[in-house]
């Protein structure tokens, strides 16, 4: 098989450091003289952009949550076309913040729509990550620094039993998928979570 690049995604709950991880993990790839390809669901793609608007937009309503579900996934096969397949063929490190398995956590899990239903969707989707890293935590720790932002989004303001979903969502299926790798990120410094990610990806060969 001619693989090309590597496809590492995080997933965590609110807050859970994934941003400020994927910022040491470019800077250590980087180092390596690697190119390193940084970017988001939802939103990665010029659609996605104004997915990303409506889909956070604490005032959007949706009659009906299928339709959010399929905005995720309208917003995902743009983003593999775009952004993720091309930087992989360039032989890019791609790091994804968010992507497949925050739809099973948010939709499945939080909004308690048919896993079935992401299980169909998820046979449309090409591309699986090599990685994947959970940054788990309680979601209170989470929700209390995302609040420190100016403006909570459509998914920030859910309630805490909402959130509590999400974050079993994520575990549940991290119990059967090898490729995830869960990290407490609870009590922590950054370096330190990130040092703890550079040493797994040493013992795959990374
Ligand atoms: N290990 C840590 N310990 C304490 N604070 C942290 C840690 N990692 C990140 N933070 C801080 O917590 C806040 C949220 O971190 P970050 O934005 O990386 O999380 P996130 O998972 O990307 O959040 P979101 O899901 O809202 O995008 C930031 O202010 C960040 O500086
Ligand atoms: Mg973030």
């Amino acid at each position: 098989m001619n693989k090309k690049g590597l496809f590492i995604t995080f997933e965590g709950v609110e807050g859970s450091g994934k941003t400020t991880q994927i910022n040491l993990l470019s800077s250590y790839f980087k180092e390596q003289g690697k190119d390193v390809t940084v970017t988001l669901e939802p939103g990665g793609s010029s659609l996605g952009k104004t997915l990303r608007k409506m889909l956070l937009n604490k005032n959007q309503v949706f009659h009906n949550l299928k339709t959010e579900l399929l905005l995720f996934y309208a917003d995902r096969c743009e983003h593999i076309s775009e952004i993720i397949e091309p930087a992989l063929q360039k032989n890019h490190v791609v790091i994804c913040d968010r992507y497949i398995d925050s739809s099973y956590a948010y939709q499945a899990g939080g909004r308690q729509l048919k896993k079935l239903w992401i299980n169909n969707l998820n046979s449309m989707i090409e591309k699986t990550p090599d990685l994947t890293f959970l940054l788990d935590l309680p979601v209170e720790i989470g929700l209390k620094r995302a609040e420190k932002r100016a403006n909570l989004d459509r998914f920030e303001k859910e309630s805490l039993q909402f959130h509590n979903r999400v974050r079993n969502g994520f575990l549940e299926i991290s119990k059967t998928n090898s490729r995830i790798k869960i990290i407490n990120a609870n009590n922590k410094h950054p370096q330190e979570i990130s040092i703890e990610i550079q040493q797994y990806l040493k013992e795959l060969d990374i």
